[in-house]
């Protein structure tokens, strides 16, 4: 673990929150290569949950809500800690919104699940769902943890990716196998070591208020094996407590799924609910991806990124920094081209190149591209494979194709 630590820091993924200051318990702040790393992965659940399917309404809610979303939700009475002496706790951040006598109590959202229930009717109107169907929402959630620790494990601030499926009460354990399936799918698509995942069911008194079943996806960290996503049933708890309903209009076949909570047409729909924590999703990579293996006596630690999580696709080097016609080459034939193609694409002209592929390694960069003298006559540059050090030499002209072909 504290290698990963020290690896984030001095690569530039992650930092101390205010760390001049002697730091913030519980922040972090994001550097160049995490904040590519973290976009990477929103943009690979965005686009496998709301992107690719017909029945997923994306949403983006306000952080600062009504206070009475959360007396409703139930996180005003309940959403509380045990602190050491056995006070409870509660671990939603209290604020205020607006001046002096006229300033009302608000809070800063610990889930982003409930902006997607008050949503619920905006979505029904203006989109016409029907049954089953799903919002989702990436963004910031807020805990005052009594003991934040391990890194970003347990934060004060850090986000979530969530998913509201509003089913009918029949269904749920249909769509809840379901979503189990398409969690683990997703956590092998990104790279996450699945032989260190496990399933907990989630005892009675160790639920959530509002959970009727929860399964845990646990991951082997180096401190123990804890929560990395969760998967819960909400039954109608929320959108019963916000007093909102759906009018079903699909023909209920006789005697079969007749929804119990029917009233004539009316029905508040049962809800699944798959939640993923962004910080603790990129935990998991660093912890699935850091690899150590001995070059020529000497260890070297890389990250394995698959290349469609990895902040940088390739890098492209002058062999020597201090030649023009290799730097201008490297710039206009090579590094501009594939800037212009794959976006994640670094340059990188500092040390010698035993110390750029060092670097490059620890960023996660699956290939380092060469331009030396013999590119000057014959067009061919070296690609270095980051896992087995290997080098080929190719045509220029080919460099594309070689490249989306591997990612
Ligand atoms: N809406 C349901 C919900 O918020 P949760 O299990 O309390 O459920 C969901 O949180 C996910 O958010 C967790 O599975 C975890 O990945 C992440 N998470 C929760 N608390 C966290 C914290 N203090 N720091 C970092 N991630 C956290």
């Amino acid at each position: 673990m504290g290698k990963i630590v020290s690896l984030c820091k001095r690569r530039g993924f992650v930092f101390q929150g205010s760390e001049i200051y002697g730091g913030l318990a519980g922040t972090y702040d994001w550097g160049h290569f995490g904040v590519a790393l973290k976009n990477n992965l929103k943009q690979s659940w965005w686009k496998k949950f709301v992107d690719s399917r017909k029945d997923m309404y994306g949403i983006d809610a306000a952080i600062l809500m009504n206070s009475k979303v959360w007396e409703v939700s139930g996180h005003v009475a309940g959403f509380s800690d045990p602190t050491e002496d056995g006070k409870q706790f509660n671990v939603m951040f209290k604020t205020q919104v607006g001046a002096g006598e006229e300033a009302e109590v608000s809070y800063l959202r610990p889930e982003t699940a409930q902006g997607m229930f008050v949503n619920f009717k905006n979505i029904v109107d203006a989109f016409h769902p029907k049954l089953p169907f799903g919002m989702a929402q990436i963004g910031k959630a807020f805990r005052n943890e009594i003991a934040p620790r391990d890194f970003l494990f347990r934060q004060r601030e850090f986000e979530q990716m969530e998913i509201e499926y509003f089913i009918r009460l029949n269904d749920w354990e249909k769509y809840f196998e379901y979503w189990k399936g398409e969690m683990l799918d997703w956590m092998e698509e990104i790279g996450i070591d699945m032989n260190k995942i496990h399933e907990l069911e989630v005892g009675d008194a160790d639920r959530a208020h509002y959970s009727s079943r929860t399964i845990d996806f646990e991951f082997d960290y180096p401190f123990g094996r804890k929560e990395l996503f969760g998967l819960t049933y909400r039954s109608d708890f929320d959108l019963k407590n916000h007093k909102l309903e759906y009018i079903d209009e699909a023909p209920t076949p006789e005697g079969v799924g007749v929804p119990t909570e029917s009233v004539g047409n009316k029905i508040v729909p049962h809800v699944i609910e798959p939640t993923f924590g962004v910080d603790r999703a990129i935990l998991a990579l660093f912890l699935s991806a850091y690899s150590e293996d001995d070059k020529g006596g000497e260890v070297r630690s890389y990250l394995k990124f698959k290349p469609n999580i990895a902040p940088v696709i390739c890098a492209v080097s002058p062999l020597l920094k201090n030649k023009p016609e290799l730097v201008e080459y490297a710039n206009t034939k090579v590094y501009a081209p594939l800037k212009a193609e794959f976006g994640r694409v670094a340059w990188d002209d500092n040390g010698n190149i035993g110390k750029r592929y060092r670097r490059q390694d620890e960023i996660g960069t699956p290939f380092c591209i060469v331009v030396d003298f013999d590119t000057l006559t014959d067009d061919t540059i070296t690609v270095r494979d980051r896992d087995t050090g290997e080098q080929e030499r190719i045509k220029v002209a080919d460099l594309q194709s070689y490249i989306k072909e591997r990612i």
